[in-house]
């Protein structure tokens, strides 16, 4: 095990390159652990996110996972790296025997532990369906994104491990001001939250006047902080899963 102060200080390492990413994402190693680093330096330009914080976006969204206590983001930091200052991440090696998220064939939707999100035509002119399954993981996952405003949560954003845990990554396009909510899982929409995740509600607004509110003042704008606590006020007063709303699209493009 890396101590957590070399974590944050000791020599990391470069072991790779990222390939599906739209940014300069790399792979690493900090001692024997395996991380991934994506430096301030290599973010690509957004026309609606500002510049130059997309890691603290990605380091805001880990200390509300925390808050929630479910374990869906990777542990997360800012840190110096040889491309400059950066976000770093544990590495989860996921199962590639598992997805949370899946295009079948419409007339192939499974009856049982799938949730229906879309239709559509594939290349080949076919009927495909967009599912996703029904796990608390993943339920608690749609949750966290609601709050965190998630505009990218697509499907190599949701890792499935092998023990049935699912892990969510690339939390940069979160925390955003106005209502961005691009996600493929609404497969719970207009269901009411269980006990258990109204409780994870509660913890984190109960931190948000505490130690949570401190740090994300220091990673996000006041009105971005404001609002994450305007979104959990409002999740946990309705109590259900939010539709879609707004002009933009429901879903993140590529779906996955
Ligand atoms: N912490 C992680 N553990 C395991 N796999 C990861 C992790 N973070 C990212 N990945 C994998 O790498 C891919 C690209 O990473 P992502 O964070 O989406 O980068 P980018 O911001 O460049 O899009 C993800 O779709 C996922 O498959
Ligand atoms: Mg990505």
């Amino acid at each position: 095990m890396t101590s957590a102060a070399d974590l944050d200080r000791g020599e990391l390492e470069l072991t790779g390159r990222l390939m599906s990413a739209s940014n300069a994402s790399f792979l690493g190693r900090i001692g024997g652990t395996v991380v991934v680093y994506k430096p301030v330096a290599g973010e690509r330009p957004l026309w609606d996110f500002p510049d130059g914080n997309l890691a603290h976006r990605e380091a805001a969204a880990y200390l509300v996972s925390e808050a929630f206590g479910w374990n869906v983001v990777p542990r997360t930091w800012l840190r110096d790296g040889p491309h400059g200052f950066g976000m770093v991440q544990l590495w989860q090696e996921s199962d590639p025997e598992q997805d949370a998220v899946d295009l079948v064939a419409a007339e192939n939707t499974p009856e049982q532990g799938w949730l229906h999100v879309l239709d559509g035509i594939d290349e080949h002119d076919q009927e495909v369906s967009l599912i996703h399954e029904d796990s608390p993981a993943l339920r608690r996952m749609a949750v966290f994104d609601i709050v965190v405003n998630n505009a990218d949560r697509k499907g190599a954003h949701i890792l499935a491990m092998k023990d049935g845990h699912r892990h969510g990554v690339d939390h940069g396009l979160t925390f955003h001001k106005e209502h961005k909510l691009r996600t493929v899982l609404w497969g719970w929409l207009g269901e009411k939250l269980t006990a258990e995740e109204l409780e994870g509600l509660d913890r984190v607004r109960g931190q948000l006047s505490g130690v949570l509110g401190d740090a994300l003042a220091a990673l996000l704008t006041p009105l971005e902080v404001d609002a994450f606590a305007a979104r959990c006020d409002q999740l946990r007063s309705e109590g259900t899963f939010p539709a879609p709303h707004g002009d933009m699209s429901a879903v993140p493009w590529p779906l996955f």
